[in-house]
């Protein structure tokens, strides 16, 4: 068999008890064995500023983007800050997206799976997030889309999830991960 796929997963939310984060451990739970996955973290990037990409980035501008290289996909689990993705987030992105030309996310392929404890599924954020990824050119999946709502209702604590009807749909999601990422990744 193959070596499985490594997926990094980047959450846009740091505070503790964050339904994105739930979401997130339900779908590497129902992961296919095909996928492997880490959690990148990212609340200590300093804000992007050109003047500071010179030889000796910031430290955790390069933690981070070696811990993005080597992956094969993105996972993008956002929660929706104002009909949009969290500052955290767009932070990561951009970090992710320069130097120029040699972003370490640039050309991954990535998928996008959106949360709310509210009603709307963050709808906004996701697709406030597409756009930003056409610019890194990041092939994003698009189907299925992800659009969870009432997340504290549908994921526990453990990542577990309360029904077999969202579980089948998160399933789905992953499944389809692993087929996008084998598709679309980089040579
Ligand atoms: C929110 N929240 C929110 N929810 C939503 O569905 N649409 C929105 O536009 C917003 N806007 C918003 C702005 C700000 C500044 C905060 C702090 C919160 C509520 C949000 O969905 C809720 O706090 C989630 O719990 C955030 O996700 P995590 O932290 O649980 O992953």
């Amino acid at each position: 068999m193959s070596e499985p796929y490594e997926i990094a997963i980047l959450v846009g939310s740091l505070r503790k008890g964050s339904f994105s984060r739930r979401l997130g451990d339900a779908l590497v739970k129902l992961a296919p064995d095909t996928l492997t996955f880490k959690y990148v973290e990212i609340g200590e990037l300093p804000y992007y500023n050109e003047d500071l990409e010179n030889e000796t980035p910031p430290a955790a501008w390069t933690t981070f983007r070696d811990a993005i290289a080597p992956v094969d996909g993105v996972l993008f689990i956002t929660p929706e800050y104002n009909r949009s993705i969290p500052a955290v987030l767009k932070n990561a992105v951009d970090v992710g997206s320069r130097p120029y030309a040699a972003g370490v996310l640039n050309g991954k392929p990535a998928a996008i799976a959106a949360q709310t404890p509210g009603t709307m599924g963050a709808f906004g954020a996701a697709h406030h997030l597409r756009q930003m990824l056409v610019a890194l050119g990041m092939p994003t999946m698009a189907h299925p889309e992800l659009y969870i709502a009432k997340t504290h209702e549908l994921v526990t604590e453990d990542g577990n999830v309360t029904n077999e009807g969202t579980e089948a749909f998160l399933k789905s999601f992953v499944d389809a991960l692993a087929v996008w990422v084998g598709k679309h990744k980089q040579s």
